[in-house]
């Protein structure tokens, strides 16, 4: 499957559905306070990737197949007008569009913090949103999104998909309090695999949470079984991973104007991603780098060369593969269909992207 999901077309599938994404998003953020409209809105603008809603568009297509098993987790289903929300094969229920919406702004609350917390100049091609409105805007809009998310979230009535969207949020903060720390909670100078394996954690909670635990969620509005449940959270799991590990590569790879982004912010923020990791294993003096976080004049420099002279952006490259070969496993218990083909092409595309 993997030649056959490099040249499918998986938007096609769910153009109707994609496209009512940031319209609802844009509704559920209205405010009588015209600036906090604005701000909120702001990343809603130039839009991204939208790799979370597609996959959890996708996901509940694929699944719709597998419905009606567990009842117990799913609870009744209703949205704002209380109307019964019917599983019906082969289409997005509103729940599954809703919770797409949801995702996403989720993804773009954790943004504007990132950005505050990252100091960025620039996401999506245009002044990042610290940049036009100032940090304390942007704390207080990443807050206000969660806010309204949260509503959202609620009119949902299925008390395990809140439970999954509270841990995430928890989990993103937890994810970057192990990225302030940047390794585990020792001096080593000498590479060790707890260092890899905090490095996943991290990875996880900062990126992977949200992603498997959306996936997963569709799979529950779509009263999946639990065998397809946890195959769309392990899904996302891997896809996810894999999704973080190529963006670290990106960030030594790309161009600003390609990203959007700054390229190159990683080590400047005294960050040691899977690159530099993997370079430490062939130079040992990029340990004391790693401790004092590229602090010292030279050291991004130095550390870059280094990771440019090892073969640290391609084993990061194959390490994102493994992740994506898991994900194609994982979706071998879901009915083969046009959406099951399409989630293995966005698979491909993770690892195969340049932004
Ligand atoms: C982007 O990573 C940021 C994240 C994946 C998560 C950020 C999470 C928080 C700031 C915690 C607060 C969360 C909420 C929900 C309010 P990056 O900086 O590596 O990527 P970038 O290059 O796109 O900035
Ligand atoms: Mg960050
Ligand atoms: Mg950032």
């Amino acid at each position: 499957f993997r030649a056959a999901s490099k040249s499918a077309n998986f938007t096609g599938l769910i153009e109707n559905e994609l496209r009512q994404v940031s319209p609802g998003i844009r509704e559920l953020l209205s405010s009588k306070f015209e600036e906090l409209s604005k701000c909120s809105r702001y990343y809603t603008i130039a839009q991204g990737k939208q790799m979370r809603p597609s996959l959890v568009l996708l996901v509940s297509k694929a699944t719709s197949l597998c419905s009606g098993i567990d009842q117990s987790i799913v609870g009744s289903n209703f949205l704002e007008d209380d109307a019964p929300d019917h599983v019906s094969t082969g289409q997005v229920l509103p729940s599954q569009l809703r919770l797409a919406q949801i995702t996403e702004m989720i993804h773009t609350a954790s943004l504007l913090h990132d950005d505050v917390i990252d100091h960025a100049s620039s996401r999506r091609g245009h002044p990042s949103s610290n940049v036009a409105f100032g940090n304390r805007k942007s704390v207080l809009t990443g807050n206000f999104i969660l806010g309204r998310a949260s509503t959202a979230m609620a009119r949902l009535r299925t008390p395990k998909v809140t439970e999954l969207f509270a841990t995430v949020v928890a989990d993103l903060v937890r994810g970057e309090f192990l990225q302030l720390k940047n390794t585990a909670d020792t001096n080593s100078l000498e590479l060790q695999p707890f260092h890899f394996d905090y490095y996943i954690e991290k990875t996880y909670l900062k990126t992977a949470s949200l992603i498997s635990k959306s996936c997963q969620s569709a799979a529950i509005l779509g009263q999946c079984s639990p065998t397809v449940i946890e195959a769309a959270a392990d899904y996302g799991r891997y896809v996810g991973t894999a999704f973080q590990l190529m963006d670290d590569v990106l960030d030594y790879t790309s161009q600003d104007e390609t990203l959007g982004k700054a390229a190159n912010a990683d080590l400047n923020l005294g960050l040691a991603t899977a690159p530099v990791l993997f370079a430490w294993k062939q130079y040992p003096e990029l340990g004391a780098m790693v401790i004092n976080r590229f602090n010292c004049p030279s050291d991004v420099k130095k550390a870059r060369e280094l990771v440019e002279s090892t073969d640290g952006i391609e084993a990061t490259v194959k390490w994102a593969n493994d992740y994506i070969l898991k994900a194609h496993e994982a979706l071998q218990c879901i009915p083969d269909s046009p959406a099951r083909q399409a989630l293995h092409a966005v698979a491909e595309k993770v690892v195969a992207r340049n932004y």
